[in-house]
């Protein structure tokens, strides 16, 4: 076998095996075998690349492999998970960059050339556009996230009309520049594509950036594939189209899941950030029912099943451990215990899997929200962990609600419901929950990990 065919079969194992890798992401029990999978193919692909005959100097390869692996594994070790979107936004700013680089340096070493295959021109034009706007996207993103750009939507007057003229720009500088290569012109181009990714994310609130940043996902690998093109590479080609796809069916999941629409996110400045939501329910005066720990504690430990609901407060308490130990503690008494996880419940995909993987609940307990809704009518309590927009009567009950039509936990058809959060304060939405209210709810307010852990004592002592 020549080095060429060798080189086509390692790609299509690789191949191989990111698909079946991407499949086994589809269920926690899985997705750390996915995750290998797909780094092994990774690791083959890069392999087989290092064989190409057009490969002149490996010293640059290798440097870059040994910084790029330090820094990988430091920042696996190191992340925390309510970080992971932050470092997300990296990845595809640098992915973006990254593909813009090899259209860059291909325009660069062709356009003295009297003509470029118009196939190559089109894809060179195609990667620095998608490649950079992915890059400055990226980049907004991740400030809006670290806070260090405020996280609500930066607006001004006729933005949206701004980015409109500036992409048509865009084009026909695209069109010019296929047809003949004028240096001036394409560093002109690379400005206007790093404004528009500027100018297309300031205006999106910092809560809907995870969202974005799966959009921004799918961008950066449209510009890997449009970097396969251009080199001729048939692996880069397919690895960016998966993630391109993949990138793309997510960000669907995530909005369906929300009940908005893909121009609404981009388009309707929606929700202010965490830091900025400070309606002031403290003043509300419907009334509420307050529990203490010893209450709560019988409730739980007495009832025969029980299902646990966790949100965005268990990552921000960092509660997984306590709640992973309250369930064993009830398991042990003879409670039923199951955990239902709505799509959307933190914020990023599959936030609270990979929170409840970390404290090494069994997989086979976690159940989705199709899996769960009708069992919560025959449970004897609901325990509401830092949830609040997932488990709003509202959106199914009131149509002037903005949650209206998003699927949520229906916990309020338990017999008891039992809300662990520090106060009535409202979560991402910024909309008051009317499941507070009701009959069969009780609060125990204050810090997630603190009440469980309260939790925890009395119920050893029941
Ligand atoms: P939220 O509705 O955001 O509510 C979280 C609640 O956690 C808050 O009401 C807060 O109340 C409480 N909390 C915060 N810190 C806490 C702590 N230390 N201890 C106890 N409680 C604490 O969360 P959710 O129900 O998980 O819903 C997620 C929201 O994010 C949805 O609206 C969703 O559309 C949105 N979103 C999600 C995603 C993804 S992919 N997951 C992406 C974009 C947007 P207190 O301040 O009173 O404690």
């Amino acid at each position: 076998m020549n080095t060429d065919n060798l080189i086509g079969v390692a790609y299509l194992i690789a191949t191989l095996l990111f698909i079946i890798g991407l499949k086994r992401f589809n269920s926690p029990a899985t997705a750390r075998s996915g995750n290998f999978l797909s780094s092994a193919g990774m690791f083959i692909a890069i392999i087989a690349t290092l064989y190409d005959q057009k490969i002149i100097n490996y010293q640059t390869i290798a440097i870059g492999i040994v910084i790029g692996s330090v820094i990988g594994a430091l920042m696996s070790r190191t992340i925390r998970m309510t970080a992971m979107p932050q470092l997300v936004a990296i990845f595809n700013g640098l992915g973006g960059g990254a593909s813009s680089i090899v259209a860059a340096s291909e325009f660069t070493r062709l356009y003295t050339k009297s003509s470029i295959e118009p196939a190559v021109s089109f894809s060179i034009m195609f990667g620095t556009l998608i490649g950079l706007v992915t890059l400055s996207g990226s980049v907004v993103a991740f400030l809006k996230l670290q806070g260090i750009l405020r996280g609500q939507p930066i607006t001004f007057p006729l933005q949206k009309s701004v980015s409109t003229v500036l992409f048509i720009v865009i084009l026909a500088a695209i069109v010019y520049l296929i047809q003949s290569s004028f240096m001036p012109l394409y560093l002109a181009l690379v400005i206007a594509c790093l404004l528009l990714g500027l100018l297309l994310v300031i205006p999106i609130g910092g809560a809907d950036m995870p969202v974005v940043i799966s959009l921004l996902n799918s961008y950066s690998g449209i510009a890997a594939a449009a970097a396969g093109f251009i080199l001729g590479n048939v692996m880069l080609i397919v690895a960016g189209a998966l993630v391109g796809a993949a990138g793309i069916i997510l960000t669907q999941i995530m909005i369906k899941a929300m009940n908005r629409s893909l121009a609404n996110v981009m388009f309707g400045a929606f929700g202010a950030s965490d830091q900025s939501i400070t309606a002031d329910i403290s003043s509300n005066s419907k009334p509420i029912r307050q529990t203490t720990a010893q209450d709560a504690a019988v409730m739980l430990a007495y009832a025969r099943s029980a299902i646990f609901v966790p949100g965005y407060g268990l990552a921000v308490s960092q509660a997984q451990h306590q709640l992973k130990e309250l369930g064993t503690l009830m398991d042990q008494r003879g409670v039923s215990v199951k955990y239902a996880i709505h799509p959307v419940a933190g914020r990023m995909p599959g936030h609270m899997n990979v929170l409840l993987a970390e404290a090494e609940v069994s997989y086979d307990k976690l159940f989705d929200l199709e899996q769960i809704n009708d069992e919560f009518s025959n449970t004897d309590v609901v325990l509401v962990i830092g949830a609040n927009d997932v488990v709003n009567p509202d959106a199914r009950d009131n149509s002037t609600s903005p949650l209206y039509g998003m699927p949520i936990l229906e916990v309020d058809l338990a017999q008891q419901v039992l809300v662990l959060k520090r106060s009535l304060n409202p979560g991402f939405a910024g909309i008051d929950n009317e499941l507070f209210y009701k009959s069969n709810t009780s609060m125990l307010f204050g810090d997630a990990k603190a009440s469980l852990g309260t939790l925890i004592e009395e119920i050893k002592q029941a």
